[in-house]
């Protein structure tokens, strides 16, 4: 039986290591969702394993798709463009995933029947008007036509029309959402997007569906059209760059460690955390470098380090971090002087309110935080050091405050208990294995 509150009362030792992490999140639901849409048997191999990814995959076998595992190779039979099988009274659940509730969403929005679309109570407390707004300008209906939160109906059409829709959060999952609708709409979809990943650009340009990106004062302006069918692809997933992340922060805070995190996804719109601690003096460095399917992978070198400078974060690196904050500040909370971390509203739009409740996480470690509704100050302490009892209820069952507790724990000491630790396997189901098991933490 998996325990339902972690121990943890031991730094961790010294380390020099090797490790791998699993696929990325992003690419493995985007790869599930577009080749839903091909024809023919696609292959991914190294697709993650989590929860979320496990969503996807229910929502899609609901709809009729086949797919299997056969050793590290997942199988899916694609239905081609709007031609999923189900009958009436269809319940898809999108479990703890913003990702696949909202990108699930365009790829019904020809649907005869309603669909009802839910979530755990986390999701169920997320903001789908964002995109339920754009699909009801193309012609889609939602039940109740105002409600914000999941459960919703959706009701598709075949009088689609395009939009022009510009997305001014950063976020990738409206602009995502807006391009997927585009497979099922005639004309020319027009999306202004602020900079943030751009994982499905890559995927449509390998997949040769019709797309234009221009820069136009620092935003994307995305064109995209019907294709005239998606043809079955493979994808060979690399390791994800936001599990990496508590490795690369465990390794700094950490004495006399070393780490290297091999074959990653290195995409620039994902890399705003090796940007900001290497502002903050982490020295990491990316090797051997290579580009696959358009998307850059590689391998992560992170070595100790014994000082580090606060940072005034610049905002236009915000999406690019966005969900590698809450363990950025605990490199912030032991840096020399005032970090500033601001324009941060969308992160309490996460799993939980991840700006207040990382607030909170350091407070609780004797770390002074300045919060807003946007924006965190975090007055940092070089010679932190922990020796109290600290519980962590995690009532949002969000992964990464489990993630970044435990971290904390293993590198600055003191008497830990940490509940739900199941969260984890929404995204990183091997974090603890490779914790004990490679790395030789003291986990109970
Ligand atoms: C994701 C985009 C981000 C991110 C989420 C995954 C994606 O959300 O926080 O974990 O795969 O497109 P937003 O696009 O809403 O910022």
């Amino acid at each position: 039986m998996n325990p339902k509150c972690l121990i943890i009362k031991k730094k961790l030792r010294s380390f020099n290591k090797k490790i791998n992490v699993e696929g990325d999140k992003s690419l493995s639901i985007r790869w599930l969702l577009l080749s839903s849409q091909a024809i023919g048997v696609s292959r991914a191999t190294n697709l993650l394993k989590s929860e979320d990814v496990y969503s996807a995959i229910k929502c899609l076998k609901k709809l009729g798709v086949n797919i299997k595992f056969f050793k590290n190779n997942c199988y899916l039979e694609g239905l081609g463009i709007n031609g999923f099988k189900f009958k009436k009274n269809l319940v898809l659940d999108a479990g703890n995933s913003g990702t696949v509730g909202r990108l699930i969403l365009p790829l019904l929005i020809k649907s005869p029947y309603k669909i009802k679309i839910i979530g755990d109570k986390s999701l169920s407390k997320r903001d789908f008007s964002r995109v339920t707004e754009p699909l009801s300008r193309i012609g889609v209906k939602f039940f109740p036509s105002k409600k914000k939160n999941l459960p919703i109906y959706l009701l598709g059409t075949d009088y689609l029309r395009p939009i022009n829709y510009f997305e001014n959060r950063g976020s990738a999952q409206c602009k995502t959402c807006i391009m997927l609708a585009s497979l099922n709409t005639p004309g020319e979809m027009r999306i202004l997007a602020k900079k943030s990943r751009n994982h499905t650009e890559l995927m449509f340009k390998a997949l040769k569906i019709p797309i234009n990106i221009k820069n136009v004062n620092k935003l994307d302006f995305i064109k995209t059209s019907t294709p005239k069918k998606i043809d079955k692809f493979n994808l060979n997933i690399p390791g994800d760059i936001s599990s990496s992340a508590f490795f690369i922060v465990l390794t700094l805070l950490s004495k006399n460690s070393k780490i290297i995190l091999k074959h990653i996804n290195l995409n620039p719109s994902r890399l705003g955390i090796i940007k900001i601690l290497n502002k903050m003096g982490a020295g990491i460095k990316l090797k051997n470098v290579i580009n696959y399917n358009g998307e850059n992978c590689g391998d992560i070198h992170v070595k100790s380090v014994k000082n580090f400078k606060s940072i005034n974060c610049p905002s236009y690196l915000n999406s690019s971090a966005i969900d590698e904050f809450l363990i950025i500040f605990l490199v912030a909370a032991k840096a020399k002087g005032i970090s500033y971390f601001k324009h941060l509203s969308e992160l309490n739009q996460k799993e939980s309110p991840r700006l207040k409740l990382g607030s909170k996480i350091l407070n609780m470690m004797g770390i002074k935080t300045k919060l807003t509704k946007s924006s965190i100050k975090i007055y940092g302490n070089p010679s932190l050091e922990l020796n109290k009892n600290y519980q962590i209820k995690n009532y949002f069952k969000d992964h990464r405050i489990m993630a970044l507790c435990t971290i904390a724990a293993l590198t600055l000491g003191g008497n830990w208990k940490i509940y739900d630790p199941e969260s984890i396997k929404t995204s990183f189901p091997s974090f603890l294995k490779i914790l004990k098991n490679t790395l030789g933490a003291k986990i109970n």
